[in-house]
């Protein structure tokens, strides 16, 4: 990663008491194939987060729509981030964060990294930018931590750098924006949730060699068709032969899904992050909305709720609305 793609330009830090709004942006993980490696921003849906630099070590966490989210900062997912930040910082400085929550959690568009990311961003931006965009990307994993029990990146380095994000390595910490197509992506949740914790334990702990040579030409070819644009590449390449087969017998109509959005046009897709949202991939909106009645058709069939999103790659990653 160059200095120039990490760098934030620096600013003159606010004063004490002195608040920011920031959108806080749902993103992808896995892409199907890269799992804990490859991850993309949406442009909805978001949470919106309101942070305040105040004058002692301390974070304080507000729920602003009594959604029931732990308020021990150590506990919360933008708490433990902060707790992290605070500690690297010299002088008495802490936080309180009012988080209006919208990515439901357990949806499996990165909720957790949403928060996570958000908070980083919105305090780093009140510090006069004093750290790093993989500053905040180490910060933030603390959050996964607290959701999932492992701190992977593959939401949370798209949520703060926006586009495709490629995470070679988190130890150390490498990250690669990948140049995104311009995409159009439907979402379907379907109301149930999945926790990452338990949708991790259940993977098998070995791969067979012949299963990871077809996962490592998938997420090669993947990266390729994005780089290069080719959209035959991208969808030929979103397949999982490892994750998938275990993961989506906890995803209601999921084969089905996959198949008639298939048919439907879409370039192929897959388990958004651990599930139960499920995205695709189209080359254009007509496309992605043909996608979203077909999904709608299924769970309407099953008689599962569901909520759809047709949306775009989000280039920018977390927002600062108004400082
Ligand atoms: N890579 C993680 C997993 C993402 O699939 O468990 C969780 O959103």
């Amino acid at each position: 990663m160059n200095e120039q793609q990490n760098e934030i330009p620096a600013q003159s830090p606010k004063d004490r008491g002195s608040i920011v709004k920031v959108l806080a942006p749902a993103t992808v993980a896995n892409l199907v194939c890269g799992f804990d490696v490859l991850g993309m921003c949406l442009h909805e849906p978001n949470d919106l987060m309101e942070i305040k630099l105040l004058d002692e070590k301390k974070i304080i966490i507000i729920s602003a729509d009594g959604y029931p989210l732990p308020l021990d900062p150590a506990q919360n997912t933008a708490g433990a981030p902060l707790v992290e930040m605070i500690n690297e910082m010299p002088g008495n400085i802490g936080f309180e964060v009012t988080i209006h929550k919208k990515i439901k959690p357990g949806s499996g568009i990165g909720s957790s990294a949403a928060s996570a990311a958000g908070a980083v961003v919105g305090a780093n931006h009140l510090l006069g930018n004093f750290f790093s965009k993989q500053d905040l990307v180490r910060f933030a994993m603390f959050g996964e931590k607290v959701a999932s029990g492992v701190k992977h990146a593959d939401n949370i380095a798209p949520c703060i750098y926006g586009g495709i994000t490629l995470i070679r390595s988190i130890h150390p910490l490498d990250i690669v924006p990948i140049p995104a197509p311009e995409l159009f992506v439907t979402i379907v949740h379907p109301q149930i949730e999945v926790r990452t914790s338990d949708a991790r334990q259940i993977l098998r702990k070995e791969v067979l060699l012949k299963d990871a040579i077809k996962q490592w030409g998938n997420i090669a070819g993947l990266v390729a068709g994005f780089i290069q644009n080719d959209l035959a590449l991208i969808g030929r390449s979103l397949e999982d032969v490892i994750i998938e087969p275990v993961r989506s017998i906890l995803i209601p109509g999921f084969d089905e899904v996959k198949l008639m959005c298939k048919q439907a046009g879409a370039l192929g897709g897959g388990i958004s992050g651990s599930g139960p949202s499920i995205f695709m991939l189209s080359k254009d909106e007509p496309t992605a909305i043909a996608v979203e009645n077909v999904m709608k058709e299924i769970y309407n069939r099953i008689g599962l709720d569901y909520h759809t999103y047709v949306t775009t790659i989000n280039q920018t990653g977390v927002t600062i609305i108004d400082n």
